[in-house]
């Protein structure tokens, strides 16, 4: 940070050549003076809106209000689209597509004559994907998160997204939801504009977001609908000019400390695994070691203070009314690094100094918490050698310590075919084994880890098993999930040589997970073992299969580690 002496945006505007002549010849067909852009600080509004990403459609209006606020703060707004991924349409994954998302955001921000950037984020990934590409160019950079939808409203009682799915769903198997219910559900479940309003990934990455610095504070609660959204889009919109006068940086807030309260701050609102991944691969663009294990050494013995689905009972508009993230910011303030830098110039400590609670039942006290030690733990052990995650506030807490015989699914399809074959021999001590579903094998790493159970043994009454994959799972998911095993089947990792009859054993306690298989024995198999057919030779696709990381290192592109800053190598001639 420093004194910023010149606006990037002059090596455009304020040139008197020719190519300053086109620069602002073309921005005066929309009818702006010269005296609009010329010398102010341009602010980029990259708008992740798309009618195919519900979660995002209130992000237009949001766009003219961030402008008001740029504009009133003496600066000019340029509003860009982006490639928006939308969770509840896109197939098979929109995993599949975070990095070239993300690839699109920072080529558009550097080649463009931008200054500053305000990112309109929402659903799950147009959070992570924009923040990658901005982190890889590294201007003045603020979020403003879209905010979630209002509780659900079914038959007097609240349902949240998600969440509410999988229990519907799991009790249409069980035969206590019927047809009509699930139908009535449907209408009642997603009642406004905004994201998930479960501690889904959507809330998990806009709470990242704020405990990292980057958006103004008590920004991420707040309802898509509620008028103060409206405020703090303005605020931020004033803000990001005054960043860029600051030269304030994203890489001055994304620091290792602002890693490490994000990482305690996620524990302690029991948010998604899914954030394990989203988090190393934006320190891998902005340069901050962050490696798998400083989940587990930083987040897994954090209290749960917060009571949402799915590991609690309340959503995020309660969350909001009970005053929001900085509520549990001060109340960590001795265990987090209070002094980390935020995005309107203070510490992460002064902007929470003091916030009251309104409701000790959506937000508990310190010494009191919902549960004990209840971050995200990592695993490690002869099936996941370079690891693998589990959320245990989100488990029934019975199974942590588990040995069961494999029942091994080959891939996804393989499962939905045999799952409620009655015939299937499987009993609630089994432990389900799903291939073929990592960043590769998929490919794009699906939400799928959170396997139902049997349909036959739900009917018994069962509600858990362990399940194990190398696939992702929806952060408003439950039960006892061991998640992005690493190496995944499909490169060759040993859970490839899972065959049903093994016997795994679980222990959480001990952070192990191991196949009781001898060396010899996987030897054997493992010299017979051939990596499947890559499904596509052309395309994206492709691309995608061939540089992918695995789960532990954030599943970026190998080629977009770091950022390549804000200069434009060659000129427009
Ligand atoms: Fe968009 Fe859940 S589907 S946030």
């Amino acid at each position: 940070m420093g004194k910023k002496s010149y606006l990037r945006s002059t090596e455009w505007f304020g040139k008197d050549d020719k190519m300053g002549f086109v620069h602002r010849s073309w921005l005066r067909n929309q009818g702006h003076p010269d005296h609009m852009f010329r010398g102010k600080p341009v602010i980029g509004i990259c708008n992740t809106w798309s009618d195919l990403t519900p979660c995002n459609g209130h992000l237009r209006e949001f766009a003219e209000i961030v402008k008001r606020g740029v504009y009133e703060a003496g600066g000019f707004p340029l509003e860009f689209p982006v490639m928006s991924l939308g969770e509840t349409l896109m197939k098979p994954s929109t995993m599949l597509w975070r990095n070239l998302a993300s690839m699109d955001v920072e080529e558009t921000i550097r080649a463009n004559p931008l200054d500053g950037i305000v990112l309109l984020t929402g659903c799950d990934k147009t959070t992570p994907s924009t923040l990658m590409g901005a982190a890889s160019v590294n201007l003045p950079t603020i979020v403003v998160p879209g905010g979630p939808m209002l509780n659900g409203k079914f038959r007097g009682k609240d349902i949240g997204s998600g969440t509410a799915t999988w229990q519907l769903s799991e009790g249409m198997k069980a035969g206590t939801v019927s047809r009509e219910d699930l139908i009535e559900a449907e209408t009642c479940m997603s009642r406004s504009a905004g994201h998930c309003m479960t501690m889904g990934t959507a809330s998990t990455m806009a709470t990242m977001v704020e405990a990292l610095g980057l958006t103004l504070p008590g920004a991420s609660a707040i309802p898509a609908v509620d008028s103060r959204k409206k405020v703090m889009a303005h605020l931020s919109g004033n803000r990001i000019v005054e960043m860029v006068n600051e030269n304030m940086k994203m890489s001055d807030i994304l620091t290792r400390k602002a890693f490490e309260n994000a990482i305690r701050i996620n524990s302690a609102v029991g948010g998604s695994t899914n954030f394990v991944i989203h988090l190393i691969a934006l320190a891998g663009r902005i340069g901050v070691d962050v490696n798998l294990d400083d989940f587990d050494r930083l987040g897994s013995d954090m209290p749960l203070l917060l009571n949402l689905m799915p590991s609690g009972k309340y959503l995020m508009e309660d969350f909001y009314y009970a005053g929001g993230l900085p509520v549990i910011i001060d109340q960590l303030s001795k265990i987090i690094h209070s002094n980390a830098l935020t995005v309107n110039g203070k510490t992460i400590g002064e902007n929470c100094k003091g916030a009251a609670c309104y409701n000790h039942d959506v937000i508990t006290p310190l010494d009191k918490p919902l549960k004990e030690k209840a971050g995200i733990a990592v695993l490690k052990g002869n099936l996941c050698e370079n690891g693998a995650v589990i959320k245990p506030s989100a488990t029934s807490g019975k199974l942590l310590q588990h040995r069961g015989r494999a029942v091994v699914f080959e891939n996804i399809e393989d499962y939905h075919t045999r799952i409620d074959n009655p015939d299937l021999d499987i009993d609630e001590n089994c432990i389900m084994v799903l291939k073929g579903a990592g960043p590769v094998g998929y490919p794009g790493m699906p939400e799928v880890g959170n396997l139902e159970l049997p349909e036959k043994l739900i009917k018994k009454g069962i509600t858990d098993m362990v399940r194990i994959s190398d696939a992702r799972m929806s952060g408003t998911a439950y039960g006892t999930v061991v998640l992005h095993v690493s190496p995944e089947s499909s490169v060759g990792g040993t859970l490839a040589l899972v065959k049903t009859g093994d016997i795994i054993e679980l222990n959480v306690e001990k952070r192990s997970l191991t196949l009781l298989v001898t060396e010899e024995e996987l030897q054997k198999r493992r010299s017979v073992w051939t990596a499947p057919e890559p499904s596509t030779e052309r395309g994206y696709v492709s691309m995608f299969v061939k540089h992918v990381e695995q789960a532990d290192k954030g599943c970026d592109f190998d080629f977009l580690k770091g950022g390549s800053g804000s200069v434009v190598l060659r000129d427009l001639h």
